[in-house]
């Protein structure tokens, strides 16, 4: 008998914010974390320690950080693509930190200056300052099935990525439809090369809805056994670097979906609905 118990791992203040036109005031993207963290989540996605060259709209990372209210049982999680950003992410008080990487290399390149070969030499050094100081790290790969400068992407593509960043200690790899276009199929042989060299334990997923389809995708990820999902509150977010990426999947979509489906999530409707509703107000008007 599997799990009922499913995850869903907060991204609206990171991935939901950092492709926002508008600046937003920091006290708001404080206001949003504590809501969010008030709505049960174990884990939520705070900010990113990159450069606020590259994406300007987190470049207030370190105040975000001191200013949210930390309740007991909620971890922390930050980005960081290099040793400078997981310096500052511990020194903010980051619970968790992530590394970031692709299974297409062009998309590596517009998004972090680096062939995928050179990002795993970047993040070695990181990877071993979190071991040495006992950071959980967790990793991503973008572009699993589709890539917004490549088109499709090869599963064992994917499949190599993750395996390298589970080598570098990741416990969790997310598996990132960036863009969104992955179809139900196109996923389903994705997750099947991944798990060829992965423990389904050690995965999540980490679907955009540009396409509608993320909710097909995450039943296809929960018949394959993954238990863990990225969402954001308000269907939030984008990339930067990746054209034509929407938001990813809304977190009441997934709850709703997960409850009627028997799953339980531990997540307080009311709360965050508030949330949702927050995240929304945030978002700039199109
Ligand atoms: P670079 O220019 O190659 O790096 O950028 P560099 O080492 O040559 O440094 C250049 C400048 O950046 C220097 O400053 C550094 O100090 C500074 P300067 O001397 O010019 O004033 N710098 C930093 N500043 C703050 N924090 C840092 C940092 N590192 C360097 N950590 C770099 C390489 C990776 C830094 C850059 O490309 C970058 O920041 N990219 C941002 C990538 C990003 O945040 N993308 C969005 C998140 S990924 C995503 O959304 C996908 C995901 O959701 C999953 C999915 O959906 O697929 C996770
Ligand atoms: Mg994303």
């Amino acid at each position: 008998e599997r799990s009922k118990q499913v995850t869903i791992v907060e991204m609206a203040p990171r991935d939901g914010l950092q492709n926002e036109k508008q600046p937003i005031d920091t006290a708001r993207k404080i206001e949003l974390v504590n809501l969010l963290s008030d709505s049960g989540f174990a884990r939520i996605e705070v900010t990113s320690f990159v450069s606020p060259k590259w994406v300007p709209q987190l470049a207030d990372a370190a105040a975000v950080m001191a200013g949210i209210e930390r309740r007991p049982g909620v971890r922390y999680a930050a980005l960081a693509p290099n040793m400078q950003g997981f310096e500052a992410a511990l020194a903010a008080g980051a619970d968790e930190v992530a590394i970031f990487a692709s299974a297409s290399e062009t998309f590596s390149m517009r998004n972090i200056n680096c062939s995928i070969a050179e990002s795993i030499e970047r993040f070695r050094p990181v990877a071993a300052a979190s071991r040495d100081r006992g950071v959980p790290l967790r990793g991503y790969v973008s572009c699993v099935v589709e890539c917004p400068y490549e088109g499709a992407v090869p599963p064992e593509s994917a499949a190599n990525v993750a395996w390298q960043l589970r080598a570098l200690g990741c416990y969790e790899i997310s598996l990132g439809d960036t863009i969104g276009k992955g179809t139900p199929e196109a996923v389903d042989q994705m997750l099947a090369a991944v798990l060829g060299e992965l423990p389904v334990s050690a995965l999540a997923g980490h679907f955009h809805d540009t396409s509608g389809q993320a909710l097909d995708n995450i039943a296809v990820a929960l018949d394959r056994g993954l238990r863990v999902f990225d969402a954001a509150a308000g269907g939030l977010g984008g990339c930067p670097f990746a054209p034509g990426a929407k938001g990813n999947v809304d977190t009441v979509a997934v709850h709703d979906y997960l409850t009627a489906h028997g799953y339980e999530t531990g997540l307080d409707e009311e709360k965050l609905a508030r949330a949702a509703a927050f995240a929304r107000s945030l978002r700039s008007a199109s």
